[in-house]
């Protein structure tokens, strides 16, 4: 899928909000719209699209539908969602292998589901009544140096810092921190788990082991405003999943996703799926 190794991609990835207004190879443009095209299996079955659009910036410094915060990138990768019931988990899993993909050819990314404009992307891909657009990402090659702007968000969200594994990761019930060396083989893959992108970089994934099962269940941070855009968290859960998926096949563990329920859930979370070893 990748010609580097997917930890690699994980490791280097971060968001950038500023480019250098440079257009993107018509060759990098195809190898990315083939990747677009191909990526389609997804833990609930929903169905995404993925578009390379593009704008031209006619001598503007930053990108019209952005609120002003991405500056000089000249394509964007906007995805959609047929309307199901985990689309949004399904959208993240997906386009989360698209921004890999493009760290993969060179390109930097940015995650964004609130800080943009629906209806101008809408227009740009003709957006159905059965569809939702829950998130863009500019692409395109990033500036020297980060903006002001970029920087503040990068500070105010702390965007390096990941919780560690005791807040987050559990061994058969969330009152026992899930040790590392419990965890096994697939170490490497919670630790990427835990690396994920997340909106506001909330990182909202709490995952139990138990057993050969791994229980990935949510737990909000951000209250969901339904009026306002796509509930981002069930995203940030896609993201985690994909990652932890991708790292898992490349060590070479195979297992499924089961959607089916754990039993009774610790307080304030969500079930969202589990990872049976096989
Ligand atoms: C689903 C999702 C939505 C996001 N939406 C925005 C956004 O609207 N604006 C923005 O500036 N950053 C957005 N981000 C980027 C996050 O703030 C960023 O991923 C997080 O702080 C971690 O930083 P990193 O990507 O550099 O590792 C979003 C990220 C995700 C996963």
């Amino acid at each position: 899928m990748f010609s580097k190794p997917v930890i690699q991609l994980i490791t280097q990835r971060c968001s950038w909000r500023n480019y250098n207004g440079k257009a993107i190879e018509e060759d990098k443009k195809k190898q990315l719209i083939d990747f677009m095209s191909k990526v389609k299996d997804c833990p609930f079955g929903s169905i995404a699209a993925f578009e390379l659009v593009h704008d031209s910036l006619d001598g503007k410094k930053t990108v019209p539908g952005t609120y002003g915060l991405i500056k000089r990138a000249e394509s964007f990768i906007v995805g959609t969602v047929k309307k199901a019931e985990k689309d949004l988990e399904d959208f993240g899993f997906l386009f989360e292998k698209i921004i890999l993909y493009a760290t993969d050819i060179g390109l930097s990314t940015c995650w964004m589901g609130g800080t943009f404009s629906q209806t101008s992307f809408a227009d740009k891909v003709a957006l159905k009544q059965d569809e939702t657009l829950p998130a863009i990402s500019p692409v395109g090659y990033p500036a020297k140096k980060r903006a002001m702007m970029d920087t503040m968000i990068h500070l105010t969200v702390g965007s390096k810092r990941r919780k560690p594994w005791k807040d987050i990761f559990f061994n058969k019930n969330s009152d026992t921190a899930l040790q590392e060396k419990d965890a096994g083989k697939y170490a490497i893959p919670l630790e990427m788990a835990r690396l994920a992108p997340s909106s506001s970089n909330s990182q909202p994934w709490r995952i139990i082991k138990d057993k050969d099962r791994f229980h990935f269940l949510l737990k909000r941070s951000i209250k969901f405003d339904k009026f306002s855009m796509a509930d981002l968290q069930r995203i940030d859960m896609g993201i985690c999943m994909s990652h932890f998926e991708l790292v898992a096949r490349e060590a070479g563990l195979s297992g499924k996703w089961d959607t089916r329920d754990m039993g009774p859930l610790p307080k304030k979370t969500e079930y969202v799926a589990t990872w049976v070893t096989q």
